[in-house]
């Protein structure tokens, strides 16, 4: 189980967080349930540093939504957590399963925001919008359910991934991030516990709690940090940066995932800034080992370098990524290895 933090490790904590705050200029790192998060620096943060730890698990527990009716729309079971939400499996009236994310306090405005964001989107790779409200002081999103699970939890029970399977995950997350750039927004919180898998395992895109406009400039970065391209680490964001850029990153960092099961620049320690930022001054691509290279097919470690290229300027564009022959192949059937899972078998 979790250990709450107590005093001496929230002292620790504080001291770290003072340590990257030395060496950040424009940007500030805070901590929100107990996840360092980067942001741009305010006039009146110029010499505090935010610091809030709570535990979300433990609130839920106290506001207990299980049982709850809203018109058409039951709560049940509670699903799962994120950082700053619970989620619970729900149901419509006509019997349709859905998931409510709920939020509280603060958090509300940004569940309102993804709520708008989500609504507007309609892909087959993206979870679907089906109704927000608020009560009380909560936000509760309904919306469409992803029955099983995310895919770190995938990859973690059954690596080494079938090749076929990781061809559709990346083409369908690829298809999934390219449809949603074309909206003009960019998701920026791309990493494997956002990436949802319906019953039949086709990948649902979700977490649009970091969602932003693709025009702004480089603002506020919610992004799990060991996701991030290392422009946004270096601090080296030129004026019009293209925040697409993030997106790519991630996704590639998802696709080395899918294959090997470990994060492309070594284990990132207690997600410490510092030595993320020595990772990346200290290495230029991703490096396979020779037995995860003879897992994968040349063309999916090369599109996976493509998008792990330290100079976004030459980090390639989801239109190239899906012109390659990786993608344009008929499905190997020979290759199948066969997923039982609870619902579905591939
Ligand atoms: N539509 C959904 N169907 C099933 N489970 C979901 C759904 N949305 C979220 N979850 C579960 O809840 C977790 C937290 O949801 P998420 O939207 O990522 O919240 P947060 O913004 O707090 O990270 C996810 O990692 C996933 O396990
Ligand atoms: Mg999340």
């Amino acid at each position: 189980m979790e250990k709450e933090p107590n005093a001496s490790d929230r002292e620790e904590k504080r001291c770290r967080l003072r340590n990257v705050w030395e060496s950040l200029k424009d940007i500030c790192a805070i901590c929100v349930a107990d996840k360092l998060v980067l942001k741009e620096k305010t006039d009146d943060e110029q010499s505090l540093i935010s610091i809030k730890i709570e535990s979300p698990k433990k609130k839920w527990r106290k506001e207990n939504f299980e049982g709850k009716k809203f018109g058409q729309y039951g709560i049940y079971g509670i699903s799962g957590f994120g950082g700053m939400s619970c989620v619970y499996n729900a149901g419509r009236a006509d019997g349709m399963a859905l998931a409510c994310k709920i939020v509280d306090g603060s958090s509300v405005a940004m569940l309102r925001k993804e709520s708008d964001i989500l609504r507007r989107l309609q892909h087959k790779n993206i979870i679907s919008f089906r109704h927000y409200i608020e009560y009380h002081n909560c936000g509760l999103l309904f919306m469409e359910q992803a029955e099983m699970r995310d895919i770190l939890d995938f990859v973690n029970s059954h690596w080494p991934l079938d090749r076929n399977i990781r061809r559709r995950w990346s083409k369908e997350l690829i298809f999934a991030v390219k449809y949603l750039h074309s909206t003009g927004i960019v998701h920026r919180d791309i990493k494997c516990e956002n990436i949802l898998l319906s019953r039949e395992l086709h990948i649902k895109l979700a977490d649009f709690g970091s969602a932003h406009q693709a025009s702004d400039r480089f603002k506020v970065c919610a992004c799990n940090i060991e996701y991030l391209p290392p422009e946004v680490i270096r601090k080296q964001i030129p004026v019009g940066y293209d925040l697409r850029m993030i997106d790519v990153w991630s996704v590639g960092v998802v696709l080395f995932i899918l294959l090997t099961r470990r994060m492309p620049f070594g284990p990132m320690v207690g997600s410490e800034l510092d030595a993320i930022k020595w990772k990346y001054a200290n290495t230029c691509e991703p490096e396979f080992t020779e037995y995860e290279k003879k897992l994968a097919e040349p063309l999916y470690i090369e599109i996976v370098k493509k998008l792990l290229r330290f100079d976004f300027v030459s980090r390639a564009s989801f239109q190239d990524i899906l012109a390659s022959r990786y993608y344009s192949r008929s499905m190997d059937l020979g290759d199948r290895k066969g997923y039982h899972c609870k619902h579905a078998s591939v």
